[in-house]
């Protein structure tokens, strides 16, 4: 059915970008608030988002997306547990969610991105049993409001990514190390949260459709570096086990799995170890010396287009739910490689579904460049670039832009780069 190397999807698919709160709205209060990130920047300003999500918006249908994956910063919304939604925080989201519906683009809410109000925060966060009513609380309270604007809900982004860097490597607040026994209650309690919240949005859920919800969960393929070495493939293995096969469980094993109608996946590639070393950019080894080793590599991860495949099957054959593709981009300043990248992304994708996986949409990350949590600015993952010496912000648009534009209006994308996409 396709003709050449233009590869087709289905009518109907999603296309879009994706952010979250902290790292592009500003004027957050949050653990974030005050963190300094490796290269001495902070989130208080950020793109301001806050303030310019017209134009963001505006941007976002320029590009063609019709599609948007955006967080809804909790802290904002509640000043302690279980007290009413602030109402001028939620005319604000309202007006946004109203401007995408204006202009063709559909809203999916993500619940938590790695962020917490502070009275959480103080009261141990995750790790505590009493934040699950409270975040049901704040959920049973939001739907209320946006039950017939929104039916697209993401309830946690990444609860393993947040659990391990927050509790085990020490990069996101609060910054613990090695707490293993925290690491799995963080995972546990998110996971309950996610089975009462999800069954509180598909009671309410009134969108003109089925509400849709799950989460979003990041999968990185952990490879040992020589298939031989004993060391590294139990480092390898033991990461698989922690990150991949715990959380998964925990948010879908055993009946857990019909508290979910979708999963989401964020993908960027993969780790291999070396010596005990992660192999990636974003454990400090330079980009130019992982390629002296074979590997290509964003400035953060090795990309992996051939895991897409991979992963999707096993998520299919496994679970049998819709996947929405809720994260995948390049951080890089070097354009002709991120193009590369994504076609590459999107070619296996559509090879997963001619294979029989059902995968709903795409959502790149990210729509700005942005704050990158413990890296600051230095990871340029936008298809549109934000000048941040200048205090206007400007937005600008990157060569991706134009790629990824094309492939949304045409809903195709073409492998090698020429004609459409
Ligand atoms: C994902 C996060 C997102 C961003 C991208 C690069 O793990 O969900 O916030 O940091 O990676």
């Amino acid at each position: 059915m396709n003709s050449g190397d233009v590869l087709k999807f289905p009518p109907g698919f999603l296309w879009g970008t994706a952010t979250s709160p902290t790292q592009v709205e500003g004027h957050i209060e949050n653990e974030w608030t005050h963190f300094t990130a490796q290269d001495g920047g902070h989130c208080r300003i950020a793109c301001d988002h806050y303030h310019r999500y017209p134009e963001d918006i505006e941007w976002m249908a320029r590009l063609g997306t019709n599609a948007y994956r955006f967080g809804i910063e909790w802290g904002r919304l509640q000043s302690a547990p279980f007290a009413p939604l602030n109402q001028k925080e939620l005319a604000r989201y309202m007006d946004l969610i109203d401007r995408l519906q204006a202009k063709g683009i559909t809203p999916m809410v993500v619940l938590h991105h790695f962020s917490n109000p502070p009275w959480i925060n103080t009261a141990g966060g995750w790790t505590n049993a009493a934040t699950i009513p409270a975040f049901v609380d704040y959920v049973t309270k939001l739907i209320a409001v946006l039950k017939d604007r929104v039916y697209l809900w993401n309830t946690f982004n990444e609860p393993d990514t947040y659990a391990c860097v927050a509790y085990l490597l020490g990069g996101f607040p609060p910054q613990r190390k090695w707490k293993l026994g925290q690491f799995r209650r963080v995972i546990d309690h998110m996971a309950r949260a996610h089975v009462q919240a999800s069954r509180v949005i598909r009671r309410e859920g009134d969108a003109g459709r089925q509400p849709e919800v799950g989460i979003a969960k990041n999968w990185t393929f952990f490879h040992a570096y020589q298939r031989f070495s004993p060391w590294d493939r139990t480092t390898a293995f033991a990461c698989h086990y922690t990150f991949n096969k715990f959380v998964l469980d925990a948010f879908l094993g055993g009946g857990r799995r019909r508290d979910s109608t979708f999963i989401g996946l964020n993908y960027y590639g993969r780790v291999r170890f070396h010596h005990f070393r992660a192999m990636i950019p974003a454990s400090g080894t330079p980009v130019k010396t992982l390629k002296d080793f074979g590997f290509v590599c964003d400035d953060m991860v090795e990309r992996y287009p051939a895991g897409l495949v991979k992963i999707l099957s096993y998520l299919h054959r496994k679970f049998r739910l819709p996947v929405y593709i809720t994260e995948h981009g390049a951080a890089s300043d070097d354009e002709p490689f991120r193009e590369r990248d994504l076609r590459e992304n999107l070619a296996a994708l559509h090879g997963a579904m001619a294979g029989g996986v059902e995968v709903r949409g795409f959502f790149y990350w990210s729509l700005l460049d942005n704050f990158e949590w413990q890296f600051g600015y230095t990871k340029k993952f936008g298809l549109l670039a934000v000048d941040f010496a200048d205090e206007k912000l400007p937005r600008s648009p990157k060569p991706l832009a134009a790629v990824f534009a094309g492939i949304c209006r045409t809903n195709a994308v073409d492998r090698l780069g020429s004609g459409i996409g």
